[in-house]
């Protein structure tokens, strides 16, 4: 049995957690493989909406197993909130939840010095979630992290350690860290809920499991152009959000990878800094940011939105290997007598059509302009009542990415998901 992964191919928030939801019948395990509470993965189902950060999305279908692995980031109090909205919900996840040991700890100095890094940024900033998400995975590769594993030996000792270092880069900064004891005294409580979980060596139990002929799906966060070694550096997240992240989240080699599910919407959005290229400043970007309701799962903040920019899928699909693809938000162009997609990039005078080095200056997106469909599909149940106009615009996405596009989401609903045959 080989393991499928599902992640998202532009810049975040595709609709990750709404699919993986729908995916998770087909499977018996669900793995996040990277990524912190920066994300927000919201699910909607017999009209109750959920949004989940370090939880898997798996979480809602059936009896399966869902697994947080060793390269996601756990804030302990987060984590408290978050499982404790769901018990209140009437969910229950004990027994079906297992943290890797070897995922590493958000402190609650990482906040802190994420929001030191920022501050010192300037106009330059990333516009991080501001969840500490890149002071730990700096911390990871400097080989000073704490993990999960670390919680069941002689952990105040090691935590005074890293805090008192993190203490002394605060002062530097002249941070004003006078909040520190409420926001420890729940990061410690938050530490107790998390050690009512089992902590397991999950890269074991995922290999067993693939031997066993177990079904594993891995769900990524955020997306690849956001990925830290191919998306828009420095604007990025600091984990790999790529294919091969899973790879590294979970402990599986790269051989027992099986589909790979792209996500990306119907257009682009893009929240905090960097650059965007279709990026639309006008009352079309108006009319997506209301009728996608794009506004940040975590923050809240207004998400800067565009046109589909096929440039960058392209570079995404080539990163990832990707298998098959998955449209989203569809319903968002219902209204719109004509829908564009950038088919290549002119820098310099010249047209490329690869995705190039630095995308922040000087590069103007070259248009394919496609007839809308004009049609309301929010309540379609199959692709035989889609438009003609909304299959050509599928056709044309198809033959300028060359995969597949299989499934398409036409609302928030679970419901509303299209399997294209
Ligand atoms: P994720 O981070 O990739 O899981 O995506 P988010 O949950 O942050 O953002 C996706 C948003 O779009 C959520 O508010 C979803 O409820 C919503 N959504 C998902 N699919 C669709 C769709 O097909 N149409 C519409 N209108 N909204 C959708
Ligand atoms: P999901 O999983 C969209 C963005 C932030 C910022 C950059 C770095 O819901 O798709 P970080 O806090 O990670 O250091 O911020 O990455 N970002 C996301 N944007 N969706 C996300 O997650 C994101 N997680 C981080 O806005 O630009
Ligand atoms: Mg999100």
């Amino acid at each position: 049995m080989k393991i499928d992964i599902l992640l998202g191919l532009q810049w975040g928030d595709e609709g990750k957690g709404k699919i993986v939801d729908v995916l998770t019948p087909k499977y018996n395990i669900v793995a996040r493989f990277q990524g912190g509470p920066n994300a927000g993965h919201t699910l909607e189902f017999e009209g109750k909406k959920y949004v989940l950060r370090s939880v898997p999305s798996g979480i809602f279908q059936g009896k399966n197993i869902n697994i947080i692995g060793n390269g996601v980031v756990i804030d302990p109090s987060l984590f408290k909130e978050e499982v404790e909205a769901l018990e209140t919900s009437g969910h229950d996840l004990k027994k079906r939840l297992f943290i890797s040991k070897k995922a590493h700890l958000i402190l609650p100095t990482h906040r802190f010095l994420d929001a030191c890094y920022e501050a010192a940024k300037g106009d330059k900033k990333i516009g991080t979630t501001g969840k500490g998400i890149g002071p730990t995975y700096t911390e990871k590769v400097n080989r000073s992290g704490l993990r999960v594993g670390d919680i069941l030996h002689n952990f105040d000792e090691k935590y005074e350690k890293v805090k008192k270092n993190h203490l002394r880069i605060l002062q530097q900064y002249e941070f004003d860290d006078s909040a520190l004891p409420t926001v420890e005294k729940a990061w410690f409580e938050g530490l107790k809920k998390l050690k009512e979980f089992e902590f397991i060596d999950s890269e074991h139990y995922i290999n067993q499991a693939i031997k066993d002929n177990k079904k594993i799906l891995a769900e990524g966060a955020q997306g690849t152009m956001l990925d830290i070694d191919f998306g828009s550096y420095p604007y990025v997240t600091s984990s790999n959000t790529i294919s091969a992240g899973a790879c590294l989240g979970l402990g599986v080699a790269p051989q027992k990878i099986g589909e790979v599910y792209g996500i990306f919407k119907a257009y682009c959005t893009r929240v905090g800094s960097g650059p965007f290229p279709t990026e639309l400043f006008d009352e079309v970007g108006d009319i997506l940011r209301q009728k996608g309701f794009e506004f940040g799962s975590v923050t809240g903040r207004p998400r800067r939105c565009g046109w589909l920019d096929l440039v960058a899928l392209r570079y995404a699909i080539m990163i990832n290997g990707v298998t098959q693809l998955i449209m989203m938000k569809s319903d968002v162009l219902d209204t719109f007598d004509t829908i564009k997609a950038c088919v290549a990039y002119k820098i310099d005078g010249k047209e490329k059509t690869d995705f190039p080095f630095d995308i922040e200056e000087g590069v103007t997106p070259i248009y394919k302009e496609l007839t809308g469909w004009k049609t309301d599909m929010t309540k379609m149940r199959s692709e035989d009542k889609f438009p003609q106009a909304f299959n050509d615009y599928v056709a044309f996405i198809e033959k300028e990415l060359n995969v597949p596009v299989r499934i398409i989401s036409i609302g928030p609903d679970r419901e509303q998901t299209i399997m294209r045959k």
